[in-house]
C-alpha cells in the first residue's frame, strides 16, 4: 500500500506524522509525496481553533473528489481533529474509511488494511500509550523532533488538547536517550524535546532537569531545545539545570496566555502574573541574555478591556522576544465553552491587531540589539528565498540569513549580524571559506 501523509497543527503533529511513516513502513508500506500517487491518504490534524478544522474539512472536499477518479481510494483522519469529532467524521461515509486518535497508531496498518473494506474508527485513548519503542521515520534535517511526553493533565478551560490527546504520560528515559542517540548518529545535530507541558515530564526518580543533563549528554548532539514548558512547572531545578548545560539553548517558550490574574484564573492557569514575572526574573538570573517567546489569547470570555490593557503592558514588561497571538476560539468538551462570549469577534480582531503592532515593535527593538554581535549559528541549508544565502537559527532561537560561505548544514558558524527585521536577523559570516569548522562533524 502507498501513503500519503499530510500535517496540520503544531510540532507535535509533525512528530507523530514521523511516527506514523515509522510504522507504516516497518509495515512494508511505501510513503509517497503526493496524494496522486496514493492507494490511502492520511490527513493528520488539529483541533486546538475553530479555523484549524476548518481547513481539514475544506481540504477533505478535495480529497472527495480525488476520490471520484480513484474510487478505491482509502481517505483517513488523524489526530486531534479525528479525536474530537470521532462519530460525526464517520457520517461523512461518502469521503472517509479512517478515523484514528492520537492513541492508535500503533495498530494503523492493520487499520489502513480493514479500511479498504469498510468504514473504521480508532478513537479510544490509552493512558499507556506512549510509543517509545517506536523508532519514528525522521525527515531529514538537522534537527530532530523527539515527543517526551504525551497527553495534558492541566485543564486550562478553554483548551481542548487533554480531551484530545488525554492523559499526560512521560516516555521513559532509557528509549528517549535511545531515540536521541540513534538520531545522533544519523547526523541529526539538534534534538527538541516535545511535550504539550514538557517541563512536568516525569520517569521514575527522574525529572525533566535529568532529562535535559541527559540529553546535553549525548555525544554528536550540538544543541537541545524544548517545547512547551508550563510556567507553573518552571523550578528552580530546571533552570539550574538550564543554566548549567552548555548544550542547552538559552531560549525558552513560555505561555503567558493573559496579563490579568482574573483571566489566567478563569483560564485555570494556575500561576498569577506575579509567579510569571518570578519565573521569568529567575530565568534571566540564571541565564544571561535567555530568549522569552511566549503563546496569548485574546478575548476569553469575560476579558475586559481593562484586563486586555493588563495583558499589554505585561508583554512590555516581559519585553518577549516574539509571541504567537490568537483569537480565543470556543471548543466544545472545554469548560470555557460554556461562558457566554462577551468579546465580539470584531473587537477580538482589534485586540489581536494591537497586540501584534506592540509585538512587531518589541520583537524589532530586541533584535536590534544584536547588531555589531556575533552569534553561532546552526547552518540548516541554503535561504528558501535566495539561493545565495543560508539560513539557520541562532542559540536563543532567531532566524539569521547570511551570504553563503560554503558551510555545509549541521555546522556551527560564526556570523557576525549586520541587519535586523523583527523577524530575521541578517549576518556576514566570520568564517573564511574552508576554514576550521567551530565543530568538527564527521560525515
Ligand atoms: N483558542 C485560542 N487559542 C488557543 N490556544 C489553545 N486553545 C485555544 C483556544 N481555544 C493557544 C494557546 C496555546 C497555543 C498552543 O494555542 O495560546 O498555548
Ligand atoms: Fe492546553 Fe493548557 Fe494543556 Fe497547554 S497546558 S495543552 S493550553 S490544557
Amino acid at each position: 500500500m502507498r501513503v500519503f501523509l499530510e500535517t496540520y497543527g503544531c510540532q507535535m503533529n509533525v512528530a507523530d506524522s514521523e511516527l506514523m511513516a515509522g510504522v507504516l513502513q516497518r509495515a512494508g508500506m511505501e510513503l509517497v509525496e503526493r496524494p496522486e500517487d496514493a492507494d490511502a491518504v492520511i490527513l493528520n490534524t488539529c483541533a486546538i481553533r475553530e479555523n484549524a478544522e476548518r481547513r481539514v474539512l475544506g481540504r477533505l472536499g478535495d480529497y472527495a473528489h480525488l476520490k471520484l477518479a480513484n474510487p478505491a481510494l482509502i481517505v483517513g483522519v488523524a489526530g486531534c481533529m479525528a479525536q474530537h469529532l470521532r462519530g460525526k467524521l464517520l457520517e461523512r461515509k461518502r469521503v472517509l474509511d479512517l478515523v484514528v486518535g492520537p492513541d492508535g497508531y500503533r495498530a494503523l496498518p492493520e487499520l489502513l488494511r480493514r479500511a479498504a473494506g469498510e468504514p473504521v474508527a480508532a478513537v479510544r485513548l490509552d493512558r499507556d500509550e506512549t510509543y517509545g519503542d517506536l523508532e519514528p521515520r525522521r525527515e531529514p534535517g538537522v534537527r530532530a523532533w523527539v515527543t517526551v511526553q504525551r497527553g495534558c493533565d492541566k485543564f486550562c478551560t478553554y483548551c481542548v488538547v487533554p480531551f484530545t490527546r488525554g492523559r499526560e504520560r512521560s516516555l521513559p528515559l532509557p528509549d528517549l536517550v535511545g531515540q536521541m542517540e540513534r538520531a545522533a548518529a544519523r547526523g541529526f545535530r539538534e534534538v527538541v524535546l516535545l511535550g504539550q507541558t514538557v517541563n512536568s515530564w516525569r520517569h521514575g526518580e527522574s525529572d525533566f532537569a535529568d532529562l535535559l543533563r541527559a540529553a546535553n549528554d549525548v555525544d554528536g548532539i550540538l544543541r537541545v531545545r524544548f517545547t512547551s514548558p508550563h510556567p507553573a512547572d518552571m523550578t528552580p531545578r530546571v533552570i539550574e539545570a538550564m543554566a548549567t548545560c552548555e548544550r542547552v539553548m538559552p531560549h525558552v517558550h513560555l505561555p503567558l496566555q493573559s496579563g490579568s490574574d482574573r483571566v489566567l484564573e478563569g483560564m485555570h492557569r494556575t500561576y498569577t502574573r506575579a509567579q510569571f514575572m518570578d519565573v521569568v526574573a529567575q530565568l534571566r538570573a540564571a541565564i544571561p541574555g535567555v530568549a522569552i517567546s511566549t503563546d496569548i489569547i485574546v478575548g476569553f470570555p469575560g476579558e475586559t478591556e481593562a484586563d486586555y490593557q493588563a495583558t499589554l503592558e505585561a508583554y512590555r514588561e516581559v519585553h518577549f522576544d516574539s509571541g504567537f497571538l490568537f483569537k480565543y476560539s470556543a471548543r466544545p468538551d472545554t469548560r470555557a465553552f460554556r461562558l457566554p462570549e462577551t468579546v465580539s469577534e470584531e473587537e477580538k480582531g482589534r485586540r489581536l491587531t494591537e497586540l501584534i503592532d506592540l509585538q512587531m515593535a518589541l520583537s524589532a527593538e530586541v533584535n536590534d540589539r544584536w547588531l555589531g554581535r556575533t552569534v553561532e549559528v546552526l547552518v540548516e541549508g541554503g535561504s528558501r528565498r535566495d539561493g545565495a544565502q543560508l539560513h539557520g537559527k541562532s542559540r536563543e532561537f532567531k532566524t539569521v540569513v547570511f551570504a553563503d560561505d560554503g558551510s555545509p548544514a549541521g555546522r556551527l558558524a560564526r556570523v557576525r549580524v549586520v541587519g535586523a527585521t523583527a523577524i530575521t536577523l541578517i549576518g556576514e559570516s566570520l568564517d573564511a571559506p574552508g576554514a576550521q569548522p567551530l565543530v568538527s562533524i564527521g560525515g
